[in-house]
């Protein structure tokens, strides 16, 4: 495995790892890799001949306020975890190796798509998503790159910026890693506490509350909707939003394929899940 740090480094060795006709594929993360990361790098594995892992924390998608400074880094870890996935190459860049060459004067934006859900709760935050995901593309130039279901409005997001931008990349959606519990991981889980942890799972019930009356032919989706807000404030969470949504525009739904998506605080944790659902 491959740890490179520069820009010029990834450019010259995947150089020849294209020259060699080689598939390469990326997985972009943050770090504190966990079994929701380590299975899209084992999906690309099945795709690809060459996997490229970035991980860097990227400080322009955190909004004032946020976790930057706190946000888990577990590097040794991590390379420990890629390396037993036989990962070819990992690019770990600085800030500066990223944002520090050039002052930044273009950022990518998707506009519709980010001011709302995520987007409205963290302004500016899928500005930072479209930007840095631009930027590992045009550094790696790789030809399909895989993200989590877990977070539905940024895999909405790449989706629409790679078709828009006409990025020759396809993008693979790996399904929602969870906890036996039904928790989705996340690197965030660790700000709950025990107890919290306990109530945690109460986010995903709903959802699956949710999904089951929609299969079941329910239409009032401003009626679950409510109830869920209610169940999950009685269980002592902060509902950002709990939302029945378009599955493609995340706007309101026509009959085509539903999502629900939530995000909601637990304590020092703003927890965030979703599933895509046929309505009947
Ligand atoms: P990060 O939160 O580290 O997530 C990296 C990738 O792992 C994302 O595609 C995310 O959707 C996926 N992922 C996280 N938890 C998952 C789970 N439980 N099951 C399946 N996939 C999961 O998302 C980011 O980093 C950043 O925004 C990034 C795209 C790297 C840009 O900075």
């Amino acid at each position: 495995m491959e740890q490179l740090a520069t820009i010029k480094a990834v450019r010259a060795r995947l150089a020849t790892v294209r020259k060699a006709e080689k598939k390469i594929a990326l997985v972009p993360t943050m770090g504190n890799l966990h079994a929701g990361h380590l299975a899209l790098v084992q999906q690309a594995r099945q795709i690809s001949d060459h996997i490229v892992v970035s991980i860097f924390v990227n400080p322009t998608q955190f909004v004032a306020g946020e976790d930057f400074e706190n946000y888990p880094r577990t590097l040794s870890d991590d390379l420990q975890l890629l390396d037993s996935l036989d990962v070819e190459t990992v690019f770990i860049p600085t800030t500066s190796e990223i944002y520090g060459q050039h002052p930044i004067t273009t950022i990518v934006t998707v506009p519709e798509l980010a001011a709302i859900y995520c987007g409205a709760c963290r302004p500016g935050h899928f500005n930072g998503v479209a930007t840095i995901v631009t930027k590992l593309f045009n550094i790696v130039q790789p030809d399909l790159a895989v993200f989590g279901a877990k977070d539905y409005q940024q895999l909405l997001v790449i989706r629409n910026l790679v078709v828009n931008l006409n990025l020759p990349i396809e993008i693979i959606s790996g399904a929602t890693v969870r906890a036996t519990d039904g928790l989705a991981i996340s690197s965030r889980n660790k700000y709950l506490t025990a107890t919290e942890r306990q109530l945690a799972p109460t986010l995903y019930e709903c959802i699956k509350r949710a999904e089951l009356a929609i299969k079941a032919g329910a239409s009032n989706y401003k009626k679950l909707e409510k109830e869920a807000v209610s169940t999950l404030k009685k269980a002592g969470f902060k509902p950002d939003y709990f939302s029945i949504c378009d599955a493609k525009t995340l706007k309101s739904p026509t009959n085509q394929e539903v999502v629900i998506l939530a995000a909601a605080w637990l304590g020092k944790a703003r927890l965030i899940d979703n599933v895509a659902v046929q309505p009947l």
